[in-house]
């Protein structure tokens, strides 16, 4: 059984599966961080050399390579729901979670982060909506269930994903 998370830049994917995680005594996967790991490079700088359609390719072959993981908490990159191939892999993967989060709550979550290769735009709020509204579909047809991150708390955000699978704390 595994537990993957799904949802746009900021919805608290990697703050919530980390915590999650150790309630559940599960093993955290980071895809961005994994990825990270095997070029030897951060994502902003797999963006920069090698594309975006290079980054996706290595999303995709990660997720054939995880597909014998079990117990673990798993949080995606924001852009892995694009591929057809990818959501059918997250959906064989274990339950998939949707963090949704509002395109101004998303705007004040990220700040000025400067690691998300795509929102380097003079207008972060526009480009957020612009890719909401290709994304949101995806990540509705992929999830199996949604939760809404408007607290922005990672502790509410386990706590109803806990409740939703009713999964106790270990
Ligand atoms: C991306 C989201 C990022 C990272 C990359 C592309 C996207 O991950 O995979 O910058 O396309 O939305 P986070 O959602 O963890 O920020």
């Amino acid at each position: 059984m595994n537990i993957v998370l799904i949802g746009f830049m900021g919805s608290g994917k990697t703050a919530t599966g980390r915590l999650l995680a150790k309630q559940l005594d599960y093993r955290f996967i980071d895809t961005d961080q994994l990825i990270e790991q095997k070029n030897g490079m951060t994502v902003a700088n797999i963006f920069d050399r090698k594309g975006e359609a290079f980054f996706r390719q290595q999303e995709t072959e990660l997720l054939k390579q995880l597909c014998g993981a079990d117990n673990s908490v798993i949080a995606t990159g924001g852009g892995i729901v694009l591929s057809a191939e990818n959501r059918s892999l997250l959906q064989n993967l274990g339950s998939v979670i949707y963090l949704q989060a509002d395109p101004p709550e998303i705007l004040k979550r990220l700040g000025t982060d400067q690691t998300r290769p795509l929102l380097h735009k003079e207008d972060r709020l526009a480009e957020i909506h612009k890719m909401l509204a290709v994304r949101q579909p995806l990540y509705l047809a992929a999830a199996e269930c949604i939760i809404n991150t408007f607290t922005g708390q990672p502790e509410k955000s386990a706590e109803q994903i806990r409740q939703l699978l009713k999964i106790e704390v270990r």
